[in-house]
């Protein structure tokens, strides 16, 4: 069963084609209004969210789907003690497709392996966030008219900031890339993204300073500071302004950099800077819904087809994953599997941190 974990379960070609069918539904919706007619979709957040769980079921509406939902994780069976395993083992005899956010990283890989319908990950934790990461590369793509040969600077909350994980992981594959790694000392980037991103062939660099990393930049991600990954909420007090973009550190950036925030923003970006036309993160989260809408087509048909893509299955051993936010510590019964990554470590094959 074809389930998209983070984007790297997506081939470049594939996120073109995804790209490409986001522009085309943009361009006539109405070729698409039943293309999902008698399926189902099943939204299951387990974390707070608004507009990606109503991001997904805009898309399943447009596409003449359906959708059915928890209508609030603290009331579901998870309250009685079940598994993410077996919920999406329940959920797929109801639905045809499963989108589940999650506080565990893991949660989504947990979920795919246990469910026979197609899992979407909308979240899992500090881990990684595909579907935003889709709603971002289609942003670039429509304002710049092409992914590669960009100076990318992301800004803020690096270590705990999913958004920014996938979007990296995704982007570090086209050519000749560039990161800015903007954030205080205890919010950096987690070094196996770094390092992996330029295994890939991308330059990574890190710097405090917005003001210092501005005038180079293609494109300016910001983030929020992720208040409910912290453990310590003194740190988060501390950090949370961390960043403000505002209208004086616009005039910094180039002409044509684009602003983009996969929101809910806080403070990090003053509501002057809406005006600016290159700011985009309302553009952002209308893309959102076409990439999910494309995304949803994507799989509900290679769903149908006999031959069916396996799940990363990793190796079973002595290994332990030492991460206490892996859904491999939090579930009963979860079997800890790793695999080796090109570095020669070993990752947890949930979260990818290093045992
Ligand atoms: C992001 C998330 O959930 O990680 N938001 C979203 O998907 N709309 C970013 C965030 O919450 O800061």
């Amino acid at each position: 069963m074809r389930s998209v974990i983070d984007t790297t379960d997506l081939r470049v070609e594939e996120l073109r084609e995804l790209i490409d069918t986001a522009l085309d539904i943009s361009g006539d919706p109405g070729k698409y209004a039943s293309a999902c007619r008698g399926k189902k979709l099943a939204t299951l957040f387990f974390e707070p969210s608004t507009r990606t769980r109503m991001s997904f079921e805009a898309a399943m509406y447009e596409l003449g789907g359906n959708v059915i939902s928890m209508a609030d994780a603290g009331t579901s069976s998870v309250t009685k003690g079940e598994t993410v395993a077996d919920t999406a083992k329940v959920v797929s005899c109801y639905a045809d497709i499963i989108a589940l956010r999650h506080p565990k990283a893991g949660a989504a890989l947990a979920a795919a392996r246990s469910a026979d319908v197609p899992v979407i990950n909308a979240g899992d934790g500090g881990h990684c966030h595909p579907t935003q990461t889709l709603a971002d590369l289609l942003t670039v793509y429509a304002q710049k008219g092409r992914l590669e040969g960009m100076t990318v600077g992301l800004c803020g909350d690096l270590l705990y900031g999913r958004t920014v994980h996938s979007l990296i992981g995704a982007l570090s594959r086209y050519d000749d890339m560039r990161f800015v790694c903007i954030s205080p000392q205890e919010l950096r980037l987690p070094s196996h993204i770094a390092e992996e991103a330029k295994r890939a062939g991308a330059a990574v660099e890190e710097t405090s300073s917005l003001e210092e990393a501005l005038p180079e930049l293609d494109v300016l991600y910001m983030t929020r500071v992720q208040k409910e990954r912290f453990d310590d909420p003194e740190q988060y007090e501390r950090l949370k302004s961390a960043y403000v973009l505002d209208a004086a550190r616009m005039s910094l950036a180039k002409k044509d950099c684009i602003v983009l925030h996969p929101l809910p923003r806080v403070d990090e970006i003053a509501t002057e800077v809406d005006e600016d036309p290159r700011a985009c993160y309302f553009k952002q989260v209308r893309n959102g819904k076409l990439m999910r809408m494309a995304l949803i087509l994507n799989l509900l048909s290679e769903a149908e087809k006999p031959e069916k893509e396996g799940l990363p299955q990793g190796e079973a051993g002595e290994f332990r994953c030492a991460n206490p936010k892996c859904i491999c510590n939090s579930e009963r019964g979860a079997e800890h599997r790793y695999r080796r990554a090109e570095d020669g470590t070993l990752r947890c094959l949930y979260c990818d941190e290093r045992s």
